[in-house]
C-alpha cells in the first residue's frame, strides 16, 4: 500500500540529540509520502546567525531580551532542500561550527522558543508534515499522529557528523577531530536537555528508534510503516 486517496495526512514529530540521524531520516520519509519536510534546527540556526552577523551576541548573555527586536525581523523560508534568511540562501552557512557553538544558547532564550513555535506551527497547521527538532512531539505538536524519538550511541553520531562535514568541506585539516566533535555533541546534548523551556524530552507516545546498527534506508523504511499504520483510514 502506499500514501494515496485511502490515506488521511498527519503530522510527524521527529525529535532527538544532536546528530541522531533526524533530519536525514525526516527528509526521507517527507519525500516518500509526499509531505512538507520542516527541519526546525535549521529554524534556531538562522536565528543564531542572525545574531552572530548583527553583532548581538555578545550582548545577548546579560540583556536577553535584545533578541526581540531580531525575532520581530526575522523571515525564515524553505524551499526544498534549501533554508532562506530574509531571502538570502543561508544552507551552508547555518551549518558552519560558529553557528553550532552557540544555537544551544540562542534555542534556551524563552523569546526565541515562542516565536519559533508559532511559525512552526503555522507551517504545519494543514497536516501532511514531517517535522524534526527537540521539543516537536512534547511542545510544538502533541497532538502529532505519530511521535517518534530518534537515538545513536555518541561516537556513532560523531561520526556521522564528521563524515558529513568532511563530504562538504573536502579537506579534512578543516573539519573538527572525532574527538572534539563527540564533545561538542555531548555539550549540546547536555544544554538541549536541561534547558528550562522546551527541553529534549521523549514524548511518553513517543516510539523510541536506535539508529546506532541502521543504515538509512532501514531507518526510514522504520518510520515509514509507522506512518502507514496511522495513516491508513
Ligand atoms: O538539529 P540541529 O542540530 O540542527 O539543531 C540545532 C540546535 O537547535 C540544537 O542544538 C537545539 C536547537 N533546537 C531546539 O532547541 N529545538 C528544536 N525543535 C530544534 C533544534
Amino acid at each position: 500500500m502506499s500514501i494515496g486517496d485511502e490515506t488521511r495526512k498527519i503530522v510527524i514529530a521527529i525529535d532527538g540529540p544532536a546528530a541522531s540521524g533526524k533530519s536525514t531520516t525526516a527528509r526521507l520519509l517527507a519525500r516518500k509520502l509526499g509531505y512538507i519536510y520542516i527541519d526546525t534546527g535549521a529554524m534556531y540556526r538562522s536565528v543564531t546567525l542572525k545574531a552572530l552577523e548583527g553583532g548581538l551576541l555578545e550582548h545577548l548573555r546579560e540583556n536577553p531580551d535584545a533578541i526581540e527586536s531580531l525575532l520581530d525581523n526575522v523571515d525564515i523560508a524553505f524551499d526544498g532542500d534549501r533554508v532562506f534568511l530574509d531571502g538570502r540562501d543561508v544552507t551552508d552557512a547555518i551549518r558552519e561550527n560558529r553557528v553550532s557553538r552557540h544555537v544551544s544558547f540562542i534555542s534556551s532564550l524563552k523569546p526565541v522558543r515562542d516565536a519559533l513555535k508559532q511559525m512552526q506551527r503555522n507551517m504545519g497547521g494543514r497536516r501532511g508534515v514531517v517535522m524534526d527538532g527537540r521539543d516537536i512531539g512534547t511542545v510544538v505538536f502533541p497532538d502529532a499522529e505519530l511521535k517518534v524519538f530518534l537515538i545513536a550511541d555518541v561516537s556513532e553520531r560523531a561520526r556521522r557528523r564528521y563524515a558529513e562535514l568532511l563530504q562538504k568541506s573536502g579537506d579534512n585539516n578543516s573539519v573538527p577531530s572525532l574527538e572534539e566533535l563527540e564533545q561538542e555533541i555531548l555539550q549540546r546534548d547536555r544544554s538541549d536537555a536541561a534547558r528550562t523551556h522546551a527541553p529534549l524530552k521523549k514524548h511518553e507516545d513517543a516510539v523510541e528508534v536506535d539508529t546506532s546498527s541502521l543504515t538509512i534506508a532501514e531507518q526510514v523504511a522504520l518510520v515509514y510503516n509507522l506512518a502507514l499504520e496511522k495513516t491508513a483510514v
